[in-house]
């Protein structure tokens, strides 16, 4: 495990956008491809902002090969719904992104979990056979919940999840209100890539901003195991990087 510092959530931002737009370049020349995982929310709000910057500067990258695979979404929820993960990933990235590198095809190159099924077991199944068919996750860039929760694997879940329903902890759903009128319109179920989904990628960027998040990293430290946190199973990947602005 290896904790990198920053000074503030710009340069964290920065930092990371940095360490994935290398890993990405390096995959894409080395065995022309790459598969990075993705989280909504705050904290990779900058991130995004400035790896969009990166690949403006190389406006020429063949993206065909490179496939974004989002850690959750609402359930259920529409497409277009304003609220949805979707929505936040075509404002934040994978819009941007499609003008500037026309070989990004959304409909091919971006996968999040379908928020608009009416079968949502079925769907974990299929999102689990299409990071498969990918070839597995290169990198997963994750941020973490004050509860440390990680996806929307919320305290207790089990180590050899995949992909499924979970419903969402009051806790969750209260630091979340923060972008909805009132509490009773945040939703409470979501689809979720699953611990074992996450830990099976190859390399993993923990991404920690917020006082809020401050008793998650002082429980990573310590280095030990949690369930009822699980940010800290993640302590038993072999190649995980942390970035903190706090
Ligand atoms: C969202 C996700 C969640 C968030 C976490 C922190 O796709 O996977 O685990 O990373 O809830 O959210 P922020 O960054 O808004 O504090």
């Amino acid at each position: 495990m290896m904790i990198q510092k920053f000074n503030s959530y710009e340069e964290l931002s920065k930092a990371a956008a940095d360490f994935v737009f290398q890993r990405i370049v390096n995959g894409l020349s080395e065995k022309n491809k790459f598969n990075l995982c993705l989280p909504t929310g705050s904290t990779p709000e900058g991130m995004y902002k400035e790896l969009l910057k990166l690949f403006e500067e190389k406006p020429n990258l063949d993206l065909t090969n490179f496939h974004t695979v989002n850690l959750d979404e609402y359930y259920p929820m529409k497409r277009s719904n304003p609220h949805s993960y979707y929505n936040f990933m075509m404002n934040n990235f994978w819009g941007p992104l499609s003008q500037t590198h026309k070989t990004f095809l959304i409909e091919n190159n971006a996968h999040i979990p379908n928020g608009e099924t009416n079968n949502p077991e079925k769907e974990g199944e299929t999102y689990e056979q299409v990071i498969v068919n990918l070839g597995g996750i290169d990198l997963a860039v994750l941020g973490v919940g004050i509860n440390g929760h990680i996806g929307f694997n919320e305290p207790g879940s089990d180590p050899d999840s995949r992909t499924r329903m979970i419903e969402l902890t009051d806790e969750t759903r209260q630091a979340n209100s923060r972008f909805y009128n009132s509490f009773p319109e945040v939703p409470t179920l979501a689809l979720t890539m699953g611990i074992a989904t996450i830990m099976d990628s190859r390399e993993i960027l923990l991404l920690i901003a917020g006082e809020g998040k401050r008793n998650v990293l002082e429980e990573l430290i310590k280095n030990e195991v949690k369930p009822a946190i699980p940010a800290t199973l993640l302590l038993y990947h072999k190649q995980l990087n942390i970035f903190s602005s706090i």
